[in-house]
């Protein structure tokens, strides 16, 4: 069923909670509810507003915000060891990654505690401690709004990279995900080679889903702010992928910098958060913006910034890494 809000305060509905208002708001449970919206004809600016944990709005949004509010985990089948999941957008990820880990379904486990909806996972194929929702999903159910039409996006099609997907372009404002199909293994899968997951995951008695679980969330505890009390939005930047000549001269001068392989042949990721820090700005702030003191990735509201604000300050951020490293640092948050 269709829930509408006229000049509603988004305060509560983005993690940054910046105080903007959209002119109407409207929840939706699945694409027969699209359906019924679209039909009354096409507003002139709309876009999703899912869980608003990758989302900086600067200004009041003066259109209509869709947020898909359908909550069901539906198995689908299960042939060999491996489970087929039909799971509707408005799902909380984090209740996703309980509900297998209570199955003994391995597969996301590395992606506990993670903000936001099953439904935006593949639009930045979220991502952490090795592994990304693009390992899992097999493929997207979307409603077209041209087209007045439900269709499955195979992940094949999805075009899923380092928070990266069509999503973010081609299909950006033409296509809504109802739901995703992601596949689980009944297979023990421990993936424990990023950063403190393996000494985490020792200290509970060796890899099991639930000691996995707790590792990734006692690590991401340590050291990211609760957006419930802090408002951020995770990791504001994206790390760079930058050309191996220019890590190469960096390492020299820095040979602590952390680096990561990419898919892309000739280049390599830097740790933003890294640059960041040894740009001088971790637990900097001025106004009500900050970096966080423990995670330089992330941009946090102080109490009572506004959009613009915060977007003043990211420049900030950018302007110096550029200025010390000579790499340019992108937004991973959606500016609206
Ligand atoms: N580092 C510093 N100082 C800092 C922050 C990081 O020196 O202030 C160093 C760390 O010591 C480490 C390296 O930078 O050697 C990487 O740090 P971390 O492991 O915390 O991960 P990240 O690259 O900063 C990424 C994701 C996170 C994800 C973690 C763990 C992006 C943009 N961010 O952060 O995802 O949780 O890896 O896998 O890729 C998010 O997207 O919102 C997010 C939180």
């Amino acid at each position: 069923m269709i829930r509408e809000f006229s000049q509603i305060s988004l305060s509560r509905r983005n993690s940054f909670g910046v105080e903007q208002r959209a002119a109407r708001l409207v929840e939706f449970d699945d694409a027969q509810d699209l359906h019924t919206f679209f039909s009354r004809g096409i507003p002139s600016r709309w876009m999703v507003l899912s869980g608003g944990n990758n989302i900086l709005f600067t200004k009041d949004y003066e259109g209509t915000l869709l947020t898909p509010v359908g909550r069901g985990i539906t198995p689908l089948e299960e042939a060999g060891d491996k489970f087929r999941v039909r799971v509707e957008a408005g799902v909380e990820w984090d209740d996703l990654v309980a509900w297998a880990v209570n199955r003994d379904l391995w597969g996301i486990e590395n992606l506990s505690l993670i903000p936001g909806k099953a439904g935006a996972a593949p639009v930045q194929n979220i991502g952490a401690y090795g592994r990304e929702a693009s390992h899992v999903i097999r493929s997207v159910e979307v409603y077209d709004v041209e087209h007045d039409q439900c269709r499955m996006i195979p992940a094949a099609e999805c075009r899923f990279g380092y928070r990266e997907s069509i999503f973010k372009h081609e299909l950006k404002g033409r296509v809504i995900i109802t739901a995703i199909e992601i596949e689980l293994s009944h297979t023990p899968e421990p993936h424990l080679d990023y950063g403190d997951v393996q000494r985490e995951v020792e200290a509970r008695g060796g890899a099991s889903l639930r000691t996995i679980r707790e590792a990734i969330c006692t690590i991401r505890e340590g050291k990211l702010p609760d957006p419930k009390v802090t408002g951020n939005a995770g990791s504001f930047f994206k790390n760079p992928i930058v050309d191996d000549r220019v890590v190469e001269h960096l390492k020299a001068l820095h040979p602590d910098m952390p680096t990561y392989p990419t898919s892309l042949p000739g280049h390599t990721k830097i740790a933003a958060g890294w640059l960041i820090d040894r740009s001088g700005l971790k637990g900097y702030h001025a106004g009500h913006v900050g970096v966080h003191h423990r995670q330089a990735l992330v941009l946090v509201n102080l109490g009572g910034a506004t959009g613009g604000e915060v977007i003043a300050f990211a420049r900030f951020v950018q302007q110096r890494v550029k200025e010390t490293f000579g790499i340019d640092i992108a937004t991973e948050v959606n500016i609206i």
